[in-house]
């Protein structure tokens, strides 16, 4: 009997042991079980949702009118407690490299979740430029807007509320905008080739455009990368770094767009 339990008791061990080797180092595993698994269970034990939980953690822990602080904060809670699709604090500073390298005036990002890179590109641009961040889901738009509030650089953030594939051709008219000078690529992967030959057909991108393509192996943009690495429109280079708060391989693409 005591045999038979012992058995069972180290084939269980085994098998947590597996599957917790495979959330930290498999890509696929580690989507489902952070981004899947845990959430739906935290959000039903909470009645909360986790852009709700990211905020709350900001507005207890972040100095208020202090971006590094409310970036750290959103850092520490996604490291620590729940994991969350920012672009984290790794590839984070990959961006922070290019925003300052480029010095940008018109800014886009796609994909704004809770704001998190939002925050990252608005601190360091220079002053008079424009930031625009495109988000679909209007509850994690409306959480943005919030931690935008909070880090006191709401003034600097235009947030349209709306799918890229829409908002894109209105971006000229609608906002009086004629190219942009650097492009943060960070939503749905299906979309970044797409909306990328979008940018081009509406005269959205000059000579000099840089586009910053977030998580181009995981979850992966495979389409997007044979096209930008291809097309003589553009000079494109590789960035190796880790998935945002995991050890998982993944990296950004950097790509100026030559005219
Ligand atoms: C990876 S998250 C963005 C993370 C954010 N850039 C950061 O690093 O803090 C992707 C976001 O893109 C949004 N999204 C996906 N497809 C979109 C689309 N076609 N138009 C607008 N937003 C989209 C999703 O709702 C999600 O909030």
């Amino acid at each position: 009997m005591l045999a038979t339990v012992l058995t069972i008791a180290a084939v269980l061990v085994c098998v947590l042991s597996l599957v917790i080797w495979r959330v930290r180092t498999n890509a696929d595993w580690a989507l489902w079980w952070h981004d899947n698994y845990l959430e739906r269970i935290r959000d039903f034990l909470t009645g909360t949702t986790r852009p709700l939980r990211i905020l709350q953690h900001v507005q207890r822990s972040a100095k208020q009118g202090d971006a590094l602080s409310v970036i750290t904060a959103i850092d520490s809670y996604c490291s620590k407690v729940e994991w969350a699709m920012n672009v984290g604090d790794k590839k984070g500073e990959i961006l922070d490299t290019v925003v300052l390298e480029t010095r940008p005036r018109y800014v886009l990002e796609l994909g704004t979740y809770c704001g998190y890179s939002t925050l990252r590109i608005a601190r360091l641009l220079p002053p008079g430029a424009r930031l625009i961040t495109i988000e679909m889901n209007p509850h994690y738009a409306q959480v943005a807007k919030e931690i935008f509030q909070y880090a006191g650089l709401d003034a600097q953030v235009e947030l349209l509320v709306g799918s890229s594939t829409v908002l894109i051709p209105q971006l000229k008219k609608k906002l009086d905008i004629e190219k942009f000078d650097l492009v943060f690529i960070d939503h749905w992967k299906v979309s970044y080739l797409p909306d990328t030959k979008l940018l081009e057909e509406c005269g959205l991108l000059k000579a000099g455009s840089v586009l910053l393509a977030d998580n181009v192996i995981c979850p992966g943009a495979p389409d997007y990368l044979k096209y930008i690495r291809n097309c003589p429109r553009y000079r494109s280079q590789y960035f190796p770094a880790q998935l945002e708060y995991l050890q998982v391989e993944d990296g950004v693409e950097k790509s100026v767009f030559l005219g």
